[in-house]
């Protein structure tokens, strides 16, 4: 057999095996032999490449980032839907299809699940994935072809006799645990959390550098075509089948009712168990099930300017609203000594989930809304994630409501708070706040400053209030039999936080400067300091035009540093660690030469030797980079236990992956 021909064979392989494990869920192959058959098409690839071709697997790694999104003419129009919210509206919507077919009876409908994402279209010629695009306007969007690839589901072939054009729509969607992970790595980053699924869905698309869309989890299920008289169908309840047939994955909870009664029944099925599906949906979508009458009734706006095919309509669940009481005001300090203002709401059920606190943001939220305390409010969980007090029930007031403001002094050590001009969020400006040292405490601890193993939040607030850790220089000075006396410690757990501390003694720079918490210097200001001052003493010496000198590093960044070393308790603080054994080790040259040179590493699941801190410390050391993402970039996995996703993805990306032991021997000569 010549190459061609073994490429070709493989190719069906790996997507007969790929549709097998996320279409219909019944692999039939391990991930290993998957990966050697992957292995074994890229090699041909490498050696060949004037033969890889579209529909290679090999593309859904995501390819090169471009510049900006082209624009793309639909054949034919994306249309909208109109909208029911009431049994009333739907029989309404049946009777204009009678009145229009002049008919009065035998309209049957299928019933689709309304997922909250958006809307693409998949251009197939000759069964092959040729282009992909968003909806747009609705007559052009955006081509998003590389980034589409990489969603699993969505097949870069068609399956069995494929037509010669094929223009599949439906919707690509994040399920709600893709999206509760994506937005704690996210709330770890500090970056912004998206508010539902659609954001999440969009903001993955919208990635100039389709690398980026392939790390995040995304699903795709079909629920149309441009132009169903094209196909050999004449119903949507076969044209279903028939995108199955096709490869495409179609969703199972679709239903065909023979009555109105019968697709109300089913609405209220779906709305009970909404909540128990993996992923949101925010209604149904009722489509007349022929595709004869469906061309009778056409659309809504003509010929000339369809806006909504009159054959369908979207019922929406009616929105997860409840009312409660707001008790009470908190007023939390951040670490930057920010202050929240978070209700506190009488215990109340919103869709299944129990509602008890609302963060009310800032005073200007406060106003706009004109919350008062002791108002009645809606409350909503807004995508499922995050629940939000909508506005107060004016007529339920009693006059006995007072109005909230965020007080003048810091609820916790009663310094004047500070609220600039041009912001929206007010401020204890003391840095001996106990709230803000122990949200600083947290953070130098966490995953985001030097990934202290044992001290998470709860430990950490635990040791402040035993008075074991007021500052950071007491984390240094622990005791192993103070921390195993400890209410719920004991003597593994105190071995286990000794020798991280033990550990965390030689931070990189880079580590260590994020992990003090300096305003406007995060993990990647951090690095570009490391990189340029070396060691602590050396940056501790600069004054602003010198940081502002180095790319990367703005006005805010440099004029927050420098008022921070020039506070005499944080010198005090800095001489306190150093005499307690802190020292940032200053890193090796970035050594291109070093075991690890052309590297690029991700750890993932939890590692027995090392901190995930020290873990990438090494990494740098030998010339190698980290990542956090599983991205075309990353060259290699280190697989701890539970690696989860991360791993699945990487093996899907034909990624090496390393146990710890083995990452290891590639660092010890
Ligand atoms: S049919 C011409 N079916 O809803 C028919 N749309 O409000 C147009 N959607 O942009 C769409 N699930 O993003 C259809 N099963 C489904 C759907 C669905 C979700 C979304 C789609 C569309 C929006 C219209």
């Amino acid at each position: 057999m010549d190459a061609a021909q073994r490429m070709e064979e493989l190719r069906a392989q790996l997507e007969e095996h790929n549709h097998r494990y996320y279409v219909l869920d019944a692999p039939v192959i391990s991930d290993g032999e998957y990966d050697l058959l992957f292995q074994e098409l890229l090699a041909l690839e490498r050696a060949h490449p004037e033969l890889v071709t579209l529909d290679s697997p090999s593309r859904r790694v995501g390819g090169a980032p471009l510049d900006q999104f082209g624009r793309l003419e639909h054949r034919l129009p994306m249309l909208s839907l109109d909208n029911a919210f009431s049994p009333q509206d739907l029989y309404a919507f049946e009777e204009r299809l009678y009145r229009f077919l002049k008919s009065s009876s035998g309209l049957t409908y299928l019933v689709e699940v309304k997922l909250d994402g958006l809307a693409v279209e998949l251009v197939y010629e000759d069964g092959i994935l040729v282009r992909g695009s968003t909806r747009g306007d609705g007559w052009i969007g955006e081509e998003i072809t590389p980034q589409l690839r990489t969603i699993s589901s969505i097949p870069l072939r068609l399956r069995g006799v494929a037509p010669p054009l094929l223009e599949v729509r439906g919707e690509v969607f994040m399920e709600r645990q893709g999206l509760v992970r994506l937005n704690e790595e996210r709330q770890r980053l500090g970056e912004s959390l998206f508010a539902n699924p659609r954001n999440a869905a969009a903001g993955a698309l919208r990635q100039l550098d389709p690398a980026v869309t392939a790390g995040r989890p995304l699903c795709f299920y079909a629920y149309g075509v441009s132009a169903p008289e094209e196909t050999p169908c004449a119903r949507q309840l076969e044209l279903f089948d028939y995108l199955g047939e096709l490869g495409l994955p179609v969703n199972k909870l679709n239903r065909f009712c023979g009555s109105l009664a019968e697709v109300t029944a089913y609405f209220d099925k779906l709305a009970t168990r909404r909540h128990d599906l993996d992923y949101e949906i925010d209604g149904v979508v009722i489509k007349v099930d022929s595709f004869l009458l469906q061309s009778r009734l056409g659309n809504i706006g003509g010929v000339m300017r369809p806006r909504a095919p009159r054959w369908a309509i979207a019922w929406k669940f009616p929105a997860i609203q409840a009312t409660t009481r707001l008790l009470d005001v908190e007023f939390q300090v951040g670490r930057t000594g920010a202050v929240t203002p978070v209700a506190n709401l009488e215990p109340v059920d919103v869709g299944g989930v129990v509602v008890s606190r609302a963060t009310l943001h800032n005073q200007d939220e406060i106003t706009r809304k004109d919350l008062r305390r002791g108002d009645y409010v809606f409350v909503q969980r807004a995508g499922d994630v995050i629940p939000e007090v909508v506005k107060p029930i004016v007529e339920r007031r009693d006059g006995s409501e007072e109005p909230i403001f965020i007080p003048v002094v810091c609820p916790v050590c009663g310094h004047d708070l500070v609220r600039p001009e041009s912001e929206a969020v007010t401020r204890c400006v003391n840095p001996h706040c106990p709230a803000v040292r122990l949200r600083s405490l947290v953070h130098f601890t966490s995953k985001a400053g030097l990934d202290l193993d044992g001290l998470g939040q709860k430990s950490m607030e635990q040791l402040y209030e035993q008075g074991l850790v007021r500052d950071l220089p007491d984390l240094f000075m622990l005791r192993h039999e103070d921390l195993a006396a400890l209410e719920g410690w004991g003597e593994r757990s105190a071995d286990k936080v000794m020798s991280a501390v033990a550990r965390a003694k030689s931070p990189s720079l880079a580590r260590f400067l994020a992990a003090l918490g300096i305003r406007f210097i995060g993990e990647v200001t951090a690095g570009l300091l490391e990189l340029n001052f070396v060691t602590l003493s050396n940056l501790m010496g600069r004054d602003r035009h010198e940081l502002e000198e180095i790319e990367g590093i703005g006005a805010q960044a440099a004029s927050s540093l420098v008022d921070y070393f020039a506070d005499p308790s944080v010198v005090q603080m800095l001489e306190a660690l150093h005499e307690a054994g802190v020292e940032p080790v200053a890193p090796q040259k970035i050594a291109t030469d070093g075991a690890l040179s052309h590297m690029v590493i991700l750890f993932s699941g939890t590692l027995s030797h090392l901190s995930r801190a020290e873990a990438k410390n090494l990494v740098k050391e030998h010339g190698g980079q980290v990542t956090t993402t599983v991205t075309q970039k990353m060259t290699h996995l280190v697989a701890g236990e539970k690696a989860g996703s991360k791993l699945k993805k990487a093996r899907e990306l034909n990624k090496v992956i390393l146990t710890e032991d083995e990452f290891l021997g590639l660092i010890t000569p």
